[in-house]
């Protein structure tokens, strides 16, 4: 199968579609992103990295960190963390609020804004969030194998300054005990490892441990077992895009994880790891092109996990 190819072909087939959808502009510095772009880096369980487009530019990641804090978390903490966060799909929006009264502070899944701001929270574990916010990079250059990996300043403090909703939902759980934290110091962690800003390749690269059995082919280093990778997985099918997962997966079929910034990261097990960008979102939030691209990758190599 030559990837290449199938890339280039895809970066040509949306050409006439750049610039369709909605920037997010909620957090003022994203909208500030030029909404013509379109990027896609496919990386192979055997190392090799095929690319097409603005594969190289860096963006902000924003939910897509949410799969690493989930990793560093389970890391932590272990499977005990699910005492604090459910598993299930939440069937609203990511900043939704309403479920949380029903259940007790407890978020549906990790991926949702108020389940990735509990799983933050693990993470801090009674550290300053200078300290997590560190390992944190720490981790994602060890996984991507790179160093110059950093974090968009502006990013995190255009959402600092912006972020009432996740102010509400970190309240809202404070108030039932499920955040060990001064709001302030689990947010302050949380908005930065959103802006982390990282290129498609970069991100491919972040990635494949999930695709290779927990463990990076890259550097070889062992990252989590192959049955979390397993589950990291199935957690990114179910609720990787909100309540879009449902149309994700019967679309594209691999577990996936967006971002407001227009990136998605795919997973094809036993394959490859994909990362794709364009900012510009569909309804609930996620990369319009971004999704139509996996959806061309998918057909074409027939990577479907079903
Ligand atoms: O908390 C927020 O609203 C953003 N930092 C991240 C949200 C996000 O990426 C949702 N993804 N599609």
């Amino acid at each position: 199968m030559d990837l290449q190819r199938i890339a280039e072909e895809i970066v040509s087939a949306l050409e006439p579609r750049l610039g369709e959808g909605k920037v997010a502009d909620y957090i003022p510095e994203l909208a500030r992103v030029d909404p013509k772009q379109f990027g896609i880096a496919i990386t192979t369980v055997d190392g090799q990295t095929y690319k097409a487009g603005h594969a190289d530019t860096a963006f902000s990641i924003q939910s897509i960190s949410k799969v690493f804090m989930l990793t560093l978390a389970l890391g932590k903490a272990g499977e005990s963390i699910w005492k604090r966060v459910g598993r299930e799909p939440s069937g609203s929006s990511f900043n939704s609020i309403v479920q949380l009264e029903h259940e007790h502070g407890i978020p549906r899944n990790p991926f949702i804004n108020a389940g990735a701001i509990v799983v933050t929270d693990m993470v801090l574990a009674g550290h300053a969030p200078r300290e997590a916010i560190g390992e944190y990079l720490r981790f994602m250059r060890y996984l991507a194998d790179d160093e110059t990996l950093s974090i968009d300043e502006k990013v995190a403090q255009s959402e600092q300054r912006t972020g009432y909703r996740n102010f509400a939902l970190a309240n809202f759980m404070r108030g039932f005990g499920n955040l060990d934290h001064p709001v302030e110091h689990t947010l302050g962690v949380y908005f930065h490892q959103c802006a982390l800003a990282l290129s498609c390749v970069q991100l491919s690269h972040a990635g494949l441990f999930l695709a290779n059995r927990g463990t990076n082919p890259l550097t070889g280093f062992s990252v989590v077992s192959p049955k979390r990778a397993r589950r990291i997985n199935a957690l990114m099918l179910m609720c990787g895009h909100y309540d879009g997962s449902g149309d994700f997966a019967y679309q594209v079929g691999l577990p996936g994880k967006s971002g407001v910034g227009g990136g998605i990261l795919a997973v094809a097990p036993g394959k490859a790891s994909i990362a794709v960008w364009s900012p510009g979102l569909n309804k609930v939030g996620n990369s319009a092109l971004g999704s139509a691209a996996l959806e061309m990758l998918a057909t074409r190599t027939g990577w479907s996990v079903f």
